[in-house]
């Protein structure tokens, strides 16, 4: 580990230069115009995992983008490390908010700054470098690694639960193990346990067959932008709960312990209210910033539009009015029966003058994994020599739906080590990943890897 340890040191300045040649392309996988350019993301991964002198690599198709799987495996006595990653990126817009190209990656003040630098290039790149380290110096990894690294992430992962049902036995291991979240705060390690999941509507309603005259017409025709107005702003209560019939039936509750550990986690809410330049937060009654945050399930419409939205005014009584409602759920809340229940909530106050559609969008479950087991002991204890402090065991907001598949599917829990930072901008303009959080990964992962081989 040692000698490992110290060859990531020498070579750190090498890794960035080689992740920076994954991050100068543009792998966004939501716009079919960069079908290619995933395609090419795919293959330089797998090509730089054969030059690690990793035998077993392979780009692997699915009905949409590929999947990178590679796997050293060396003794059947040794634990076996599932990593997974995702080498596909957010779409960089809007282009003109970046202070240098999405896709022309540059350091500042010790700052990468590049769309997938932090979600997830860096990240999966890390255990890419902690590999190279150890094949490098011993010839040899700790332990038998498998990596599976998907193209789809941002587009919901539509194909990969199709894929693991159909590779069960090439995908099986101990544990899984993925860098996708963020670190507690900066030079605060933590671990996250918990991740929310995802239901994603769009939903439209039609009055009349066209846009009408509003003076020739209002006064007797229901307008669908007031009536969908109503609909949403009847979809909280005064105590910001949701108000769906049903909503929070399979909600697994904040244990008392849980909420005695996240009110003792260095957070505080003042700074957080003025980073998002925001006066007040505004939470369910009775839970702080931290538990609405990361263990409480949301409800927001993303956009909403209808009618005439141009300059200037024309009177216009619109024909169609729509929302995009995305609601994060905690475990074990499932998206299917969330999305049904918002549905007949529209369905039930739909007033019988108009029509309702809907567009399901994305979807996930949440998860809780094992905060006992003998990986996350190992990793805690890995960033622990890291960091110099035992790591925060943590929730979080976000959605990485395929850890719940990973139960499901292959049984197998996941240790959750990102390196990121909220303030990473991930999803949005100067995305960025500081290369100390980088190196602190890399060694982790080193660390993780020997910690865990011995357990
Ligand atoms: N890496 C993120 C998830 C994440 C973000 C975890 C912040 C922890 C902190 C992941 O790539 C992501 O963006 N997930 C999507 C869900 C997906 C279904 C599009 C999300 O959370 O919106
Ligand atoms: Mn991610
Ligand atoms: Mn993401």
């Amino acid at each position: 580990m040692d000698k490992a340890l110290a060859y990531a040191e020498e070579n750190f300045d090498g890794f960035v230069t080689e992740l920076n040649e994954l991050l100068r392309i543009p792998s966004v996988s939501t716009n079919p115009d960069h079908v290619q350019d995933v395609r090419r993301a795919a293959d330089w991964l797998s090509d730089h995992l054969k030059s690690l002198g990793i035998e077993k690599v392979e780009v692997m198709e699915t009905a949409g983008h590929p999947v990178v799987y590679a796997e050293s495996v060396k003794d059947p006595n040794l634990p076996t490390l599932l990593v997974y990653g995702h080498y596909d990126v957010q779409p960089p817009d809007p282009l003109e908010l970046w202070d240098s190209p999405p896709f022309e990656p540059v350091v500042k003040d010790g700052v990468l700054y590049a769309r997938g630098s932090c979600d997830d290039k860096g990240q999966l790149f890390m255990h890419l470098k902690a590999a190279e380290s150890y094949l490098r110096t011993g010839g040899a990894l700790p332990l038998n690694v498998k990596y599976i690294f998907e193209g789809e992430e941002e587009n919901g992962s539509e194909n990969l639960p199709a894929f693991i049902e159909a590779n069960k036995e090439l995908l099986s291991a101990d544990v899984v193990v993925i860098s996708d979240t963020a670190l507690f705060g900066s030079g605060v390690p933590s671990i996250t346990y918990g991740l929310r999941g995802l239901a994603y509507v769009e939903v439209t309603l039609t009055g009349p067959d066209r846009d009408l005259h509003s003076g020739v017409y209002g006064g007797a025709i229901e307008n669908p932008v007031n009536v969908l107005a109503r609909m949403i702003s009847a979809l909280h209560d005064d105590d910001y709960r949701i108000t769906i019939p049903g909503f929070y039936d399979d909600v697994i509750p904040l244990t008392d312990e849980e909420r005695t550990t996240f009110a003792s986690l260095p957070f505080d809410d003042q700074e957080w209210i003025e980073e998002v330049g925001v006066t007040k937060a505004r939470t369910e009654t009775g839970y702080s910033i931290l538990e609405g945050t990361t263990a409480r399930p949301t409800l927001d419409c993303n956009g909403i539009w209808g009618g005439y939205i141009g300059d200037g005014a024309k009177t216009v009584l619109p024909s169609k009015a729509s929302v995009k409602i995305s609601m994060r759920l905690v475990p074990d809340q499932s998206p299917e029966d969330i999305t049904e229940k918002l549905k007949k909530y529209f369905e039930y106050n739909t007033p019988p003058t108009m029509k309702l559609a809907y567009t399901e969008l994305h979807g996930g479950n949440g998860a809780l994994v094992d905060t006992e087991s003998s990986a996350m002991a190992a990793a805690s204890e890995a960033m622990e020599g890291v960091y110099g402090e035992k790591p925060y065991f943590v929730r979080t907001g976000g959605s990485i739906p395929i850890v719940a598949d990973f139960k499901k599917l292959l049984g197998l829990d996941t240790v959750l080590m990102g390196f990121g930072l909220d303030s990473d901008a991930i999803h949005s303009p100067n995305e960025c990943f500081g290369l100390d959080r980088f190196r602190d990964g890399v060694r982790s992962i080193i660390r993780f890897m020997s910690i865990y081989a011995s357990k």
